[in-house]
C-alpha cells in the first residue's frame, strides 16, 4: 500500500480557512488533520469541534482529529457529531485507554492513540488490536513548525515490528516536523501516514508541496 499524506490546518490561514481546505480538497490530500489543543494537555490553545462542524461540508476527505486534550472522553461524542472520522486521543491524558477506544468506536469514528516523544510504544501493547491508527509525535505537541526528533523513528520500526508479528493492520501515522528532507526516511521505517503542517501550508504552491510528499520514494520503488 502507498502511503497518505495528511496535511494539518494548524498551519493553514485562519482568515480564509475555507479556501484552504477547499485547497486541500483539491488536492492529492489523503486526509485533513485537525489538531484540537486545550491550553491544559499542551501549552497552546487551537480551536474545538465548531471548526470541525464549519469545514465539514466543504470536503469529502477524512476529518482526522488529534486531541490534544485532557480528559478527551467528555468530548468524543460531540466531535464525531462535528464530522469527525477518526478520533486521536493521547496515550497520556487517559487513566482508561481502553474504554476511551471504545467510546470512539461507539460513536461510529476511527481509533486512534497518539504517544509523545518520550512515550514507549511497548505502552500500546495491550490496545493494539482495537486500533486503527497509531499517531507517533515526533515533536512535543503544541505548536507547529518544530523540528523532527529522530529517535521517533526508531519507534516506527518498533511499532512496525510489533504489527507485522501481530498481523495487524493498524496504521502508523508520524505528527510533527514533517517535510521533503525526512519523508522517505520516515517511509522507510514503516510509516503509513505523513502529517504536515508547515511544510504543505508555507511552500509556495501548497498543492504542489502535496503532491510532492505523496509521490516521495515513488521513483526509488520504480527503479
Ligand atoms: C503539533 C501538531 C501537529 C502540527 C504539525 O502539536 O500535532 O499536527 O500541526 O506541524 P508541523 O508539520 O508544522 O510540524
Ligand atoms: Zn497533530
Amino acid at each position: 500500500m502507498t502511503h497518505l499524506v495528511a496535511p494539518s490546518i494548524l498551519a493553514a490561514d485562519f482568515t480564509r480557512l475555507g479556501d484552504d481546505v477547499t485547497l486541500l480538497q483539491d488536492s492529492e490530500a489523503d486526509w485533513i488533520h485537525v489538531d484540537v489543543m486545550d491550553g491544559r494537555f499542551v501549552p497552546n490553545i487551537s480551536f474545538g469541534m465548531m471548526i470541525v462542524k464549519a469545514i465539514r461540508p466543504l470536503t469529502t476527505k477524512p476529518l482526522d482529529v488529534h486531541l490534544m486534550i485532557v480528559e478527551p472522553e467528555k468530548y468524543i461524542e460531540a466531535f464525531s457529531e462535528a464530522g469527525a472520522d477518526h478520533i486521536i486521543v493521547h496515550y497520556e491524558a487517559c487513566p482508561h485507554l481502553h474504554r476511551t477506544i471504545q467510546q470512539i468506536k461507539e460513536c461510529g469514528a476511527l481509533a486512534g492513540v497518539a504517544i509523545n516523544p518520550h512515550t514507549p510504544v511497548g505502552l500500546l501493547e495491550n490496545v493494539l488490536e482495537d486500533l486503527d491508527q497509531v499517531l507517533i509525535m515526533s515533536v512535543n505537541p503544541g505548536f507547529g513548525g518544530q523540528k523532527f526528533i529522530y529517535q521517533s523513528l526508531k519507534k516506527v520500526e518498533e511499532l512496525k515490528f510489533r504489527l507485522i508479528e501481530r498481523n495487524l493492520k493498524t496504521l502508523i501515522s508520524i505528527d510533527g516536523g514533517v517535510g521533503l528532507h525526512n519523508a522517505g526516511k520516515i517511509l522507510e521505517a514503516g510509516c503509513n501516514v505523513l502529517v504536515a503542517g508547515s511544510t504543505v501550508f508555507r511552500a509556495e504552491d501548497p498543492k504542489e508541496m502535496i503532491a510532492q510528499l505523496k509521490h516521495i520514494g515513488r521513483d526509488a520503488l520504480l527503479a
